[in-house]
């Protein structure tokens, strides 16, 4: 399971981390409260915030995958990746090279754009198009229908993807839960820690301790910078070269 930290290396602030996080930092867009910027109700009233937002978020223009990311790929590598659960909207772990079939992303996506009013589904490119260059708000294209679109980014009010729900069978065949900076506090993506059987061991790695991680005497706590876990349970698995490797493999594929 990952959150918004696990991108902070790549420098996205997270959310609610008191002076860095997004939701201390909006006051240019004038919110009436800072969770506004990814409410339905507010974004059918005025999109502009979130589009501001969404411009420098959008996936593969402004922010790379880190060495977080770059593990859970490397898992997958190493046929030990069941499946990534992620509230993060900035496509990293995709570009990081987790295959679709391992990845949940519980919050959505800008991977595909639809109408908020009668759900036609858009052309994702002229989506992003219009994103970049910031020729906003996206109106819909279907005859008679005045409706906006937007990424399928799940907003507050929004239902999950029905498959996040698939959750509840695979824990059952999860030998361990590693859940990756996020503070827990939205559900239900946080439910997911409290499924997983009292026998699986569950692994924080985060600045902090969250939610009901350390309740059980099987719990493991990796507090501190998550690139410092990640490298540490790298060298413990001994895959530091494999890590290096991705590293530098991913490094020269940008070139
Ligand atoms: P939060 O900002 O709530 O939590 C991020 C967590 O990551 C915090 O506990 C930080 O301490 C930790 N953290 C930050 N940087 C770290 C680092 N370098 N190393 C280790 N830990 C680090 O973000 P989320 O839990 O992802 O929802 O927030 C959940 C949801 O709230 C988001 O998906 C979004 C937001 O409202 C929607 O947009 C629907």
């Amino acid at each position: 399971m990952a959150g918004a930290g696990l991108s902070t290396p790549s420098g996205i602030p997270d959310f609610r981390t008191p002076g860095t996080g997004l939701y201390d930092n909006l006051q240019k867009y004038n919110l009436p409260y800072p969770e506004a910027i990814f409410d339905i109700h507010y974004f059918m009233m005025d999109a502009r915030p979130f589009f501001t937002l969404a411009q420098d978020l959008y996936p593969g223009v402004n922010y790379k995958p880190n060495v977080g990311h770059r593990f859970l790929r490397l898992l997958h590598e190493e046929k030990k990746l069941q499946m990534v659960y992620t509230q993060n909207i900035d496509g990293l772990e995709r570009l990081a090279g987790v295959p679709d079939s391992k990845l949940m992303e519980a919050h959505g996506t800008f991977a595909t754009a639809s109408c908020t009013l009668c759900g036609k589904i858009h052309n994702p490119d002229r989506v992003k198009e219009a994103i970049i260059d910031g020729d906003i708000p996206i109106m819909c294209e279907a005859a008679m229908c005045k409706g906006k679109v937007k990424p399928d980014v799940v907003f507050f009010g929004e239902n999950l993807p029905s498959s996040f729900w698939d959750y509840h069978h695979h824990v059952h065949f999860t030998d361990l839960l590693l859940v990756i900076g996020t503070s827990l506090e939205v559900y239900p993506f946080a439910g997911i820690v409290d499924t997983v059987g009292k026998t699986t061991p569950r692994v924080l790695i985060n600045l902090n301790s969250v939610g009901s991680l350390g309740s059980r005497s099987n719990d493991v706590i990796l507090a501190g910078d998550l690139k410092d876990s990640i490298w540490s349970l790298t060298k413990a698995l001994g895959w530091e070269e494999k890590l290096k490797n991705l590293e530098e493999k991913y490094d020269s594929s940008e070139e």
